[in-house]
């Protein structure tokens, strides 16, 4: 199972890392534009930071612009997945980038059906809108199921990698339902680390040591 780290930031990304569990980065034009540099310089800094693949979402909105922009983005660094969103164009750009060996999966995916294309064109990975998806009405983590389902009944190796998390109650039930990989912002990664047990809990070890000082001391 993968944990990817949602952002553009540096910063975060830094954080995160330091945590230990961070498998790669994903971004998207969005959260590239929040910051104040240029598209190549913000891969080229997240790249320095990340152990695992960096995910660069194409502009472009027709197939040799998409294609053109995957090529381009495989010279800013070493593991570039290219994210192409499920448009005709994007399905037809797929198709040409994974017959030439470049590393590229759809995203921006609110179906099954988009996600069954997307397998059979050999994608790397698919990026359902697990949040954008309960926004509308429909259900998240229910069309993640069925897709990681259909994949399984099929062998395909595509990545399931749910995107648009919103909070640790759908990360949570996304991991029950064993999906391949995870993406969400650094908040929603925060958001995993404090418990009020926990807090209690280290309050009361520390009581109970009084001043007693470093364990290390004879
Ligand atoms: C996926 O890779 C996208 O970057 C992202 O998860 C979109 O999420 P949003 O709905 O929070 O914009």
């Amino acid at each position: 199972m993968k944990l990817y780290l949602d952002t553009g930031d540096t910063g975060a990304v830094r954080e995160a890392m330091a945590l230990g569990v961070i498998d790669g980065v994903t971004t998207n034009p969005s959260l590239v534009a929040s910051t104040d540099d240029s598209y190549r310089t913000v891969i080229a800094n997240l790249a320095d930071l990340v152990d695992g693949p960096l995910f660069v979402q194409v502009l472009a909105d027709d197939v040799e612009g998409m294609v053109e922009e995957a090529h381009g983005y495989q010279q800013w660094a070493d593991d570039i997945v290219v994210k192409i969103p499920a448009t005709r164009e994007g399905f037809e750009a797929l198709g040409r980038l994974r017959e030439t060996g470049v590393r590229a999966g759809t995203t921006v995916l609110f179906s099954v059906e988009q996600a069954v294309l997307a397998a059979k064109n050999d994608a790397t990975f698919v990026a359902p809108y697990v949040g954008r998806l309960d926004d509308a009405g429909s259900d998240g983590v229910g069309t993640v199921k069925r897709i990681q389902t259909i994949y399984d009944t099929y062998g395909f190796e595509t990545e399931v990698l749910a995107a648009s998390i919103r909070n640790t109650t759908q990360a949570v039930a996304l991991y029950e339902a064993g999906v391949d990989a995870v993406t969400m912002s650094p908040s929603v990664l925060d958001d995993h680390i404090p418990h009020p047990g926990t807090d209690e809990g280290v309050a009361g070890f520390e009581a109970d040591w009084g001043d007693r000082g470093s364990p290390l001391t004879e």
